[in-house]
């Protein structure tokens, strides 16, 4: 008897122990093993872009534009465009050896690859896995997140999770696109306005001094918007045939002024979240890395969240829209040319066909 009830309260003990300790698993972030949510940097950058310039005076011959209008309306005097025969893996390959020859990591390393694409080289595979036969990262799983120009972000956002309970280390996100091809040279409203790049970069478990620490992420979406960009041809709804090609289906189709309105929008209230989350003020940020889609946009974002222009990092007059890769590229090349510096605050956001929108904060 007095056995029997030693058993029934121990048992009862071991049920409570078994559910407390389940629920702090779940409230501690799932993790399996129970560990704490480990701190995730940045420990290199690297990007690529085309070597062909393509300048505004390009369009003035093949549609009806002007140098003119396009530096007023968007800021854009160049962009880089691939030659024929090239592919987003190209771009995406040389940006990710530059990120790991930073980081002084090597592909053999690598428990995962995340690229932000829309255009990866074929419809199947993955860029992710093509990228990973490229650099020789065996040990890696690697995969595509499709999210428009917040890819990039979206994609340090899926990394980040994935690191946070230690199942992976070390993490590739790369952000790239080829837009080139994709676009309509007889339509002067999209035309002039993308060009081709990638920009990577190398995650790691950080003790958050050496190598930064990715404070906050928010990634959003807006399906019921789907229609503002698209690409409609090409998929599972309309599949290529001469007569998607002859009603030019293929091409990257966009209502400007709807779009105008909404990045403003979702750019500034996915910044403000992030920094409310983190009780951190704009006077704090020291770089505001703005998808590089118009500088209009990025003007009147600034203004609205209190970040004066000296620190908007700014490349679209030299590569104009690079969807995926505008935010990668930037932060590369500004940490390259010495503006960004290991402990800066960089707040990055982003929007896109979805319509898409997030935003990052990022201590360097
Ligand atoms: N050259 C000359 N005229 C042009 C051109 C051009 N390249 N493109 C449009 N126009 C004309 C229009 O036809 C229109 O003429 P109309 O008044 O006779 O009809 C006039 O210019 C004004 O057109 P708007 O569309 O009102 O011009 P706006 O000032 O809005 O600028 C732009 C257009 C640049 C597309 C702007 O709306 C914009 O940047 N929108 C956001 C687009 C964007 O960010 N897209 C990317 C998001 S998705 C992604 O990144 C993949």
């Amino acid at each position: 008897m007095g056995q029997r009830r030693i058993r029934t309260v121990f048992s009862i003990l071991l049920e409570k122990s078994v559910r407390i300790g389940y629920k702090f698993r779940i409230r501690a972030g799932g993790h399996p093993k129970g560990d704490q949510v480990k701190k995730i940097g940045i420990k290199g950058t690297g990007s690529c872009v085309p070597e062909r310039v393509v300048p505004n005076s390009y369009f003035e011959k093949i549609v009806d534009t002007s140098d003119e209008w396009i530096v007023t309306r968007t800021g854009i005097r160049t962009r880089r465009m691939i030659e024929p025969g090239q592919a987003l893996s190209d771009l995406a390959t040389s940006a990710s050896e530059r990120a790991l020859e930073m980081a002084e990591v090597s592909p053999e390393e690598l428990d995962l690859i995340v690229i932000g694409t829309s255009t990866a080289d074929m419809l199947s595979p993955s860029a992710g896995c093509i990228v990973q036969h490229r650099l020789g990262a065996k040990k890696a799983v690697a995969f595509d997140v499709n999210a428009g120009c917040p890819g990039f972000i979206y994609g340090l956002a899926v990394a980040q999770k994935f690191m946070q309970d230690g199942s992976c280390r070390k993490a590739l996100v790369v952000g790239g696109e080829i837009v080139s091809n994709r676009l309509d040279f007889k339509d002067r409203t999209t035309c002039v306005l993308f060009g081709d790049g990638a920009g990577a970069t190398i995650l790691v478990q950080s003790n958050g001094a050496e190598n930064g620490e990715i404070l906050a992420m928010d990634i959003e979406s807006d399906g019921d918007l789907w229609n503002l960009i698209n690409v409609p041809g090409g998929g599972s709804r309309i599949p290529p045939s001469h007569e998607m090609l002859e009603r030019g289906l293929q091409y990257v189709k966009m209502q400007g002024n709807e779009v105008f309105k909404q990045a403003v929008r979702t750019l500034v209230d996915s910044a403000q979240k992030i920094m409310t989350q983190q009780g951190i003020t704009s006077e704090e940020i020291d770089w505001f890395i703005p998808h590089q889609a118009n500088i209009r946009i990025m003007q009147v974002v600034a203004e609205r969240l209190g970040i004066p222009m000296e620190k908007v990092i700014i490349n679209v007059h030299k590569y104009g829209n690079t969807s995926a890769a505008s935010i990668p590229v930037a932060m590369d090349e500004a940490v390259r040319n010495g503006q960004i510096h290991r402990g800066d605050l960089i707040l990055a956001s982003s929007f896109g066909a979805g319509l898409t929108w997030g935003a990052a904060l990022i201590r360097y």
